[in-house]
């Protein structure tokens, strides 16, 4: 990859919407190029002419992360273009309740390309060109699921305690080059992520339960820049991280089996 180019370039999966669209929104304000990643087509378009507005370049790719040779089409894209990705922001991801036992492989598959592989791989294409370069910031969003084991979540909390591992462990690894990697671990942000739980949602924002995807951003990119190993953004978030892993597990199994709180019809049951 090429060195030549003195502007700023983020790169962003999941940048149609929610977090992932308003990370690129505020780095475009910042004056850097983008590069947005989706599946989406209207989502897509809709999202790149916003960020149009911003005098910066931005670059559209449409595909699915889910697929196992994604990360090889955006390092490929980025090549062809000569793009220099100064940042990285993993944050594409896939809300999925359901009994391990009782999901299909091919959407077993899908989660861990989207959550595991996938950003394994960006973060080793990405870098390894920001070692050589000795600058760069990586920001990898997995979330408050990661921190305990719940059932009919064990592919995303599994998969998000994974990046958050990641997250850690390339963080040392790439310090020493001065590359920062920094994990966001949200706990309820409004978005569309949960689509079954909208009366709840708008409740729980209003009660500072959940936060915008904005306020979200600005804390994550906040983080990124000054270098911090993890962020949480949110008071009661931060109290949860604390509380959650305390949960014994005998309290969680009961939840699951003698109520709906582990199933995806959280609207009309909680
Ligand atoms: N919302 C929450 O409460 C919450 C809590 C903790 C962690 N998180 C994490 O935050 C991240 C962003 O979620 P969000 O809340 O901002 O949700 P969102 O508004 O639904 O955004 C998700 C983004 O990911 C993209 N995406 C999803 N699957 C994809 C695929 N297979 N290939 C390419 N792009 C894909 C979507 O693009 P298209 O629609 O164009 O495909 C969209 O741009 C996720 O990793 C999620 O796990 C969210």
């Amino acid at each position: 990859m090429t060195h030549l180019q003195s502007r700023k370039t983020a790169l962003i999966t999941g940048a149609t919407s929610g977090i992932g669209f308003h990370c690129a929104d505020l780095l475009a304000l910042k004056g850097y190029d983008v590069v947005i990643i989706g599946r989406n087509e209207a989502k897509m378009n809709k999202a790149k002419a916003l960020l149009e507005k911003h005098p910066v370049q931005v670059h559209a790719l449409l595909l699915d992360l889910t697929q196992a040779d994604s990360a090889q089409t955006i390092y490929d894209f980025c090549q062809q273009k000569q793009l220099h990705i100064d940042i990285l922001i993993c944050n594409a991801g896939m809300y999925m309740v359901q009994c391990l036992a009782d999901t299909p492989p091919k959407e077993i598959e899908k989660v861990v390309n989207l959550h595991v592989l996938n950003p394994s791989l960006l973060c080793h294409y990405f870098g390894k060109h920001m070692k050589e370069k000795r600058e760069g910031h990586i920001l990898i969003v997995s979330s408050l699921a990661a921190y305990t084991p719940f059932p009919t979540l064990s592919l995303y909390a599994g998969s998000k305690r994974y990046l958050s591992h990641l997250s850690h462990a390339i963080r040392s690894e790439l310090k020493p080059y001065n590359v920062s990697v920094t994990n966001l671990c949200p706990g309820g942000v409004s978005t569309d992520f949960f689509p079954t739980i909208g009366s709840v949602i708008r409740l729980a924002t209003r009660f500072h339960f959940m936060m915008t995807p904005q306020k979200v951003a600005q804390k994550a990119l906040k983080a990124m820049f000054k270098n911090k190993k993890k962020v949480t953004p949110g008071f009661y978030n931060r109290i949860l991280i604390a509380l959650i892993p305390l949960l014994p597990q005998c309290i969680i199994d009961y939840l699951h089996t003698h109520t709906s709180f582990f199933s995806n019809q959280m609207d009309y049951e909680i």
